[in-house]
């Protein structure tokens, strides 16, 4: 999960997919990481944190870092909150095999006519609360998406 800072949108996004897999009883590893580095070494924002616990998701204790071009190697999909960050994430690729990777993770939801999880960084904590619930849909469609391709494997 992927987005600037790694405090706001990724790291709801990494919390709310980690329960999607725990409730499923999968065995999938998920991170998250930011295309910038201003935060790397930071908790989330106060307000996103505040947000997960209201539902029931404890991401108090993740720690932001710096998306790398490494995470194309250990990761199999890599999900863009937004237009931007795809664009940054993309200018590291270096194959085809790097570039499939990566996708919007809003393209899991295409009956919503939204491309960007919006940046709820300068808004208010509703924002937080709106941008929670858009990654919860999302994460449902991605988990499905996950366990489709598995059973296809089998
Ligand atoms: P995020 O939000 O990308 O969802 O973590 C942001 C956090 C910080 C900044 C921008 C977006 N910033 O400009 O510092």
């Amino acid at each position: 999960m992927v987005c600037l800072g790694n405090i706001c949108r990724s790291p709801m996004a990494e919390g709310i997919l980690k329960g999607k897999i725990r409730e499923r009883n999968l065995e999938i590893e998920v991170d998250s990481a930011g295309t910038g580095s201003w935060h790397a070494g930071e908790n989330p924002d106060p307000r996103a944190i505040s947000t997960a616990k209201k539902f029931g998701i404890d991401i108090s204790g993740q720690v932001a870092r710096q998306f790398s071009v490494y995470d194309f190697d250990a990761f199999d999909h890599i999900f863009a909150m937004d237009s931007s960050n795809l664009r940054d994430i993309l200018r590291l690729a270096r194959s085809k095999s790097d570039i499939s990777k990566v996708s919007l993770i809003l393209s899991y939801l295409p009956e919503i006519n939204l491309k960007d999880v919006p940046d709820p960084w300068f808004g208010s904590q509703d924002g937080f609360t709106e941008v929670f619930n858009l990654l919860d849909q999302a994460c449902d469609a991605v988990i499905d998406s996950l366990e489709k391709d598995f059973l296809q494997k089998d």
